[in-house]
């Protein structure tokens, strides 16, 4: 299918996930830590993985958001810890996971509180989807996870729908979350839901 994207934006995006390839190559090293990959998408100002981070200190931890001013928080966060393999950047999600190669196999996906984009005509915006699903399960690992929590009903149903359509991913509704800690916006909403997967 030809891409309906302005030629000048395809080169940008390509820079981009030139860009993060080569922060991985930096990160990693050629070599991921014995631990496994944790990733988390729209990490905000970084709070949930630092937290964790700091219980599985053996993992590499990822985080990246859209913003910048967020990241910068993070990094503050984790430059006041010692933990190594705990790293956050700036980066769109799509572009992450297409930047990734083989070197990493994610073997847990976290998404706390992403932008529900409630009006109909932004539902294609929201990030699950099936090619993020489908994208997102080549990246990982085989028994890779997926956590999603929200506080918006239409967003949860989506995504339970968009997992329950998608052959790569089984919905594993007893499985425990790997940390409760509060994000900026789970101290700030009333009520959530989540959901959890795994690939099949
Ligand atoms: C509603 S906030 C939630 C932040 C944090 N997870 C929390 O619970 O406090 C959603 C975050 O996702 C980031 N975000 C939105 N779309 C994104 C994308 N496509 N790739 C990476 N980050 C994204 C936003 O910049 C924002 O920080």
């Amino acid at each position: 299918m030809v891409s309906q994207e302005p030629y000048h934006r395809l080169l940008e995006a390509d820079r981009r996930k030139a860009h993060i390839k080569l922060l991985l190559e930096e990160i990693t090293q050629g070599e991921v830590p014995a631990g496994g990959v944790t990733l988390e998408l729209g990490c905000g100002h970084g709070h949930w993985l630092t937290a964790y981070a700091q219980e599985n200190p053996e993992r590499l931890c990822l985080g990246v958001d859209l913003i910048t001013r967020r990241i910068e928080r993070a990094n503050r966060k984790k430059d006041k810890r010692d933990l190594p393999h705990l790293h956050f950047f700036k980066a769109e999600a799509m572009e992450l996971l297409q930047a990734m190669n083989d070197s990493i196999q994610i073997d847990v996906t976290i998404l706390l509180f992403p932008d529900p984009w409630p009006k109909k005509r932004h539902h294609k915006r929201r990030l699950i989807n099936k090619r993020f699903l489908d994208l997102l399960a080549k990246r990982s690992r085989k028994g890779g996870q997926l956590f999603f929590r929200t506080d918006h009903e239409g967003y949860f149903t989506w995504a339970r729908e968009a997992l329950e359509n998608n052959a790569s991913w089984e919905w594993t509704p007893d499985q425990p979350w790997p940390l409760e800690h509060e994000t900026i916006f789970q101290n700030l909403l009333p009520h959530h839901q989540s959901l959890a997967a795994r690939i099949t």
